[in-house]
């Protein structure tokens, strides 16, 4: 049985991030998808508790996906649940200098490796800062992420 941890700041999450979930759900026994802090994305939008509210709603049609939030060192979540491995998303080549480092940081502190999967062309565009700005000033996102997403941005105002 192999299980999987999807970490990410989900800050909120899109349309993209749960294409990976679908994705991953497919190639393995079991994901957990975890909000975490990035610190170097500052505070947020929304605290950890309202992403981990948000993703709750997202997975109910993914029968062997299970959802939390975790303040710490991803790799020490990774432990606690009992992941084979971390998954993460690509977009695009400007992802990946970031993403290699914290896969190097990663399995350096722990010896948790990560594996990189593509996102989808026609989602590749989709960052959680671009729907926060984009919502912030008016525009129109609600084909972008997941319905209780699109209600909880209405109203709110970026940092
Ligand atoms: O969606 P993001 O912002 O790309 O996700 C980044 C995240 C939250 C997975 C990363 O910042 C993280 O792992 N944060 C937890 C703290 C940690 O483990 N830092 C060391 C990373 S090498």
């Amino acid at each position: 049985m192999t299980r999987v941890l999807y970490p990410g700041s989900f800050d909120p999450v899109h349309n993209g991030h749960v294409e990976m979930v679908e994705t991953s759900a497919r190639l393995f026994d079991e994901v957990v998808v975890a909000a975490l802090i990035n610190p170097s994305k500052g505070d947020g939008l929304f605290d950890l508790d309202e992403r981990m509210d948000m993703l709750d709603g997202c997975f109910d049609h993914l029968p062997n996906v299970s959802t939390t939030s975790f303040d710490g060192l991803v790799v020490d979540l990774a432990r606690e649940v009992g992941a084979d491995f971390i998954i993460k998303g690509l977009r695009a080549v400007s992802d990946f200098e970031s993403e290699l480092q914290m896969a190097q940081m990663n399995s350096a502190i722990s010896g948790v490796e990560t594996l990189f999967l593509p996102t989808a062309s026609r989602r590749s565009f989709l960052a959680s800062r671009l729907i926060r700005e984009v919502a912030r000033l008016g525009g129109d996102v609600s084909t972008m992420v997941p319905d209780s997403v699109s209600s909880r941005l209405a109203g709110r105002s970026a940092p």
